[in-house]
Formats: structure tokens, sequence, C-alpha cells
């Protein structure tokens, strides 16, 4: 089999290629030939060597594939050879062979594409318990999506829409016109202009019901101040810290300083609800997200959302695709394809 592993920690250059024997899949385990990974900030944090989860380095980051089952272990009920699939992996995934728990498993749709399968785990169950579980989402919130352009931002933009909400997103000015057509009622050049602003003026001072918060630093109380009574926050990033391309202990340091204190009594004068989100944390409840999942599948296969992936690198790549999400040049998912060649639509961007 062939893997990408973070050899050291540092630029995107660091990741390598290895070869190794094909795993045999153990006991409760399904093999998945895997035709697409999914890439993932997370992945980009464990490569700077800021992710504080993730294995020693050198390891074999990624969260999800999509493939097909070509070898079932003892005790995996329901598998058989040859079924198409897509799986969360939690580190692992870039590879073109991986041994998965069949509970972490779910067969795709007969027109479920692999590029598509490998979009849904990591941000669409991430946006799901953001919005639906934690977030409570009720037709006509308002609800602020940071980082809408990207992966989660976009997933959370579709179940947004599914439920029929009022939608106000961060974005690089260049993706606005995607998103305005892809559903996003207020897209806010957060680059160029104060968001808190924008969303104040456009809410009459208002603010609104549910925010979700993928940078932290400054933005952790810019935030608390932009929810109406009843608002729910919810943090579940903290790409500010990540600002280059290697780690910096000055952007870690600027992002502790804005660090918030919530008191019991702020929060029950405020009438205001603070939450945090870490997939990473949630890997055992494999019954709770196979629930939620089971909501994310019905929503595709009655053609509600498809899952927008903007390019598919082949594995050789794979430095590419991290400087691409790091140069903010994404517009939804970007995947890893072990052959170099994709099975999306012509919407979707191939390199090879
Ligand atoms: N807690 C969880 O369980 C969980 C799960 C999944 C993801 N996350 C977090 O959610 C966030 C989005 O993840 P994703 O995988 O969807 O990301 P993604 O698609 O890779 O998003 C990248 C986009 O984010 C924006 N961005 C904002 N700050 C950035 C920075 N410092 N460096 C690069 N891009 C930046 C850029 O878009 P614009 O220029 O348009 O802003 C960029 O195109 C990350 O913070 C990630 O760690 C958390």
């Amino acid at each position: 089999m062939r893997q990408i592993w973070i050899s050291k920690a540092g630029e995107p250059e660091t990741l390598r290629i290895q070869e190794a024997p094909d795993p045999m899949p153990r006991i409760g385990e399904v093999r998945i030939r895997v035709e697409a990974s999914g890439v993932n900030f997370a992945d980009i944090l464990g490569r700077m060597g800021i992710y504080p989860d993730a294995p020693k380095i050198p390891y074999v980051p990624g969260y999800e594939v999509a493939g097909v089952v070509d070898a079932v272990g003892q005790g995996a009920p329901d598998f058989r050879e040859g079924d198409k699939v897509f799986a969360a992996t939690r580190f692992g995934g870039y590879s073109d062979v991986v041994c998965v728990p069949y509970k972490q498993v779910y067969k795709r749709l007969d027109w479920m594409t692999a590029v598509d399968a490998a979009s849904l785990p990591v941000n669409y169950i991430t946006a799901y318990m953001m919005l639906i579980v934690m977030g409570s989402l009720r037709p006509g919130d308002k609800v602020l999506i940071h980082g809408v352009g990207g992966g989660v931002g976009l997933a959370a933009l579709d179940i947004c829409n599914i439920v029929g909400v009022e939608t106000y997103g961060t974005a690089s000015p260049e993706k606005h016109a995607f998103l305005s057509q892809r559903g996003l009622q207020y897209p806010i050049d957060y680059r160029n202009k104060d968001y808190e602003r924008v969303i104040q003026d456009l809410t009459g001072r208002k603010g609104v019901q549910l925010i979700l918060d993928p940078a932290g630093g400054k933005h952790w109380p810019k935030n608390y101040r932009l929810l109406s009574p009843s608002g729910r926050l919810i943090y579940f990033g903290v790409s500010s810290m990540a600002l280059g391309k290697r780690r910096s202990l000055l952007d870690t340091l600027r992002m502790l300083v804005w660090l918030p204190f919530y008191t019991p009594f702020k929060l029950m004068n405020d009438n205001k609800a603070v939450m945090g989100v870490n997939l990473g944390h949630l890997w055992e409840q494999t019954g709770m997200l196979r629930d939620w999942m089971g909501q994310i599948i019905a929503w595709y296969d009655e053609a509600l959302f498809r899952p927008h992936v903007d390019t598919a690198f082949p594995f050789a790549q794979a430095a590419e695709a991290h400087h691409y999400i790091q140069d903010r040049r994404n517009t939804g998912k970007v995947l890893l394809l072990p052959k170099g060649e994709g099975s999306g639509s012509q919407e979707r961007g191939v390199r090879g």
C-alpha cells in the first residue's frame, strides 16, 4: 500500500509517500481499497505540530476515506467484499488501503460517488452536531457561519438551507458569488471589514441566535458580543493559531491573550450559551455518530444537498493540497486521490 506520512513538523513539503505491505483486517475490521481521502484542517495543524490530539510524528494523518471493501475480518457483520463504502478513520486515512472498525464504516448509496462520500464524515457530522444537536436550530433563526467557504462551513450552510434559517457567513471576497449561489444570504468580507459592525448593522443591533467559531483568539469576545439573548456560541477550532505554515509561538500567545472567562452569573444574566465541539473526542460514541450520519445520508438520498468538492489532488501532490487550503484558496472540500483520477462531476477540479 501507499501512505502519506507527516515525516516531521513543518511546512507541507514534510509530507512523504511511503510504500508498506497491505494490512490484514483484525477482528471487527473491514479493509477498504481507498478511492478518495478527505483533507481536513486538523491534518494541517497536525503537520505543523500544533495538534494536541495527534499521535507522535511521524504518523499517517487522515480522518475519512471512501472506497470499496476488499477483505472482511471476523466479527464484522453486514459487510462483504465489493461493498462500496465510506468511513471515519481517525488518522491513517491518507492511504490507499485502510483497515477500519466496522462500526465506523457506512455503506454508500448506489448513486453516491466516492468523491461525495469522502466529503461527508468530518464536515457534515461536525456541522450537524453543532447546528442540530447542540445549537437547537429552528426555522427562522439567524446563524453566523465563520469560514463558510471551507469544508465545515459549506456543510453548515447546506444544513441551514435544509432547516430554513437566515444565514450570515464570513469568507474571503472572491468566494462570495459562489456562496450566494449556494444560498448564503449575507456573505461578509471579514478580511477587509469588521464583521461585528456589519452584522450589528444588518440585524439592527439585535445580533444572531447561533454562531459557529472555528478561529478563536480575538474572535472569542467578538462573537459573544454578537449573540442575541437566548443565543448559542459554539467554539470548534483555533485556526488563528495557524496563520503561517510553521508552528509559531507568537500566534499561540496572541491567541491566548484573548481567552475569555465566563462566570455562571454572567451567562445567566446575559441569557447566552457558550459550547464547545471536538469530534476527535467523540470517536468512541459510534451509536450517536451513526445516528447523525443516518440523517445526513437520508438528506443526501432525498437530494437535499450534495457536498461541493473544490479540488481532488493525486497523492503525489499532497503538499500542494495543504498549501491550497492554507493559502485560503479552497471553496469547499479538498480531497486526495490515490490513483490521481476523479470520479466527480464537471464542476469539480481534479488535478493530475
Ligand atoms: N472541533 C471539531 O470537531 C472540528 C471538526 C472539523 C473542523 N474543525 C475546525 O473547523 C475549521 C475549518 O475546518 P475545515 O477542515 O472545514 O477547513 P477548510 O475547508 O480547510 O477551511 C479552510 C478555509 O478556512 C478559512 N481560514 C480561516 N482562517 C484560516 C487560516 N488561519 N488558515 C487557512 N485558512 C483559514 C479560509 O477561507 P476564507 O479565506 O474564505 O476565510 C480557508 O479557505 C478549522 O479550524 C478546523 O480545525 C473542527
